[in-house]
């Protein structure tokens, strides 16, 4: 839907407009409180809006969000460094998950009461990645998670996983799914290959996780030891400092008995790269995930042949990718890790742990806390 800004300045104005016209009377409030980005120079702020609860369509869906969970990218965006659409009047982050409160009548996938999680991006169900599925990210390109109710179309939902409560579920549709897209859809992990992880972040908690579950040996790095400490807890079969260790590429053939690893979840980005490669084994995969040390990271063309190994770019991935990922989370009864748990109105706090806390995993806002 195409707004324009000078007789509708934000998506939030249009629900207060749909809501004048009629209220939905399953929501049983009529009004709700949702963050939104509001442009300061360059970068972004937090402001707080109670706005209306909308009218559904016949197409829509409305969510109450009870859990929402923060990405680096949140971090990128809010700083007004994510390359992407003006974000101004937009609600912030891509994560949540809920439960569906009121349904349209051409509604045919989800029923009142369902659990449910957002997908990353609105608009990709599943084939091949688009240019209109970059346009429908959420928390950026369109509204977010950060918000007591939603309305979204039955493509941009899936249900979750029922082992998992809804704290959990928040953090599956980036870090979740883009782990397992490196894993399992542009990798093809088997059981007993060697995986590296970088760091103990959201992506990386999840690699770990996914890959001792389906019985491969993750390797992972840390600049804190005891967190390698947790990460063997969790499943790690080795571990480096990459802290105290510069060369930690040493330190992950040593592990594989001079071998290398499969695949590479790469999330470190420039300094970490080059490392990456020399822990590769012949046949090796990398994906490229994000940029922790900076985004200008380049590989060596010869590193890459005389290994013929892969390397593949990934950007989270389609509902079908989601809801993949959820039965192998089922299958296995995997849990996320959560490093902390922050109120709705403890919002901007959880901004700023995530950018200067010490924290293994994610980073969840529980509404109703
Ligand atoms: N392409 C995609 O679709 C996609 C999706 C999700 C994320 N990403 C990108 O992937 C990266 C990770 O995202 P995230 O949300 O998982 O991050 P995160 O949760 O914020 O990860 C933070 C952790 O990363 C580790 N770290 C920090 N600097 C590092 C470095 N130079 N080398 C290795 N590890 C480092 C630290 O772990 P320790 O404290 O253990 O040292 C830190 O605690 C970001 O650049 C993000 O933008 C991309």
């Amino acid at each position: 839907m195409f707004l324009d800004k000078r007789t509708f300045p934000t998506v939030a104005t249009f629900f207060v407009f749909s809501a004048l016209q009629c209220l939905s009377p399953a929501a049983g409030a009529e009004t709700f409180h949702q963050y939104q980005l509001q442009k300061q120079g360059k970068a972004y702020e937090l402001v707080r809006k109670t706005v209306a609860v909308p009218e559904i369509n016949a197409e829509q869906i409305l969510v109450k969000v009870h859990a929402a969970s923060l990405n680096r990218r949140d971090i990128y965006v809010i700083q007004g460094f994510y390359r992407g659409p003006e974000a101004n009047g937009k609600v912030p982050l891509s994560d949540g998950a809920g439960e569906v409160v009121a349904v349209g009548s051409n509604v045919t996938r989800f029923r009142v009461g369902d659990r449910v999680a957002g997908t990353f991006f609105t608009n990709w169900n599943g084939g091949k990645f688009s240019a209109a599925a970059l346009a429908s990210a959420r928390g950026g390109a369109v509204d977010g998670m950060l918000s007591e109710m939603i309305v979204a179309t039955e493509d941009s939902l899936v249900k979750i996983p029922s082992h998992l409560s809804y704290e959990e579920a928040a953090t599956l549709p980036c870090a979740g799914v883009t782990a397992w897209n490196g894993l399992f859809k542009a990798g093809d992990l088997q059981a007993g290959e060697y995986v590296l992880l970088e760091g103990t972040g959201g992506v990386s908690t999840f690699g770990l996780l996914f890959s001792a579950a389906v019985g491969a040996k993750p390797i992972i790095t840390s600049s804190r030891d005891e967190k390698l400490q947790k990460a063997r807890s969790m499943g790690a079969i080795g571990t480096a400092n990459y802290r105290k260790n510069p060369n930690w590429s040493d330190e992950v053939l040593e592990i594989t008995g001079g071998r290398g690893v499969d695949h590479v979840l790469e999330v470190g980005g420039e300094k970490s790269l080059p490392q990456a490669m020399k822990s590769l084994a012949a046949d090796g995969h990398i994906a490229v995930i994000g940029g922790l040390s900076g985004f200008g990271a380049s590989l060596r063309t010869s590193d890459l042949l005389f290994r013929s190994a892969s390397v593949s770019g990934i950007y989270v991935g389609s509902r079908a990718d989601f809801e993949a990922m959820n039965a192998l989370i089922e299958k296995h009864q995997i849990r996320p890790l959560i490093g902390k748990v922050f109120s709705f109105d403890e919002a901007p706090a959880a901004y700023e742990f995530m950018q200067h806390g010490n924290y293994m995993g994610k980073i969840v806002i529980r509404m109703d806390k």
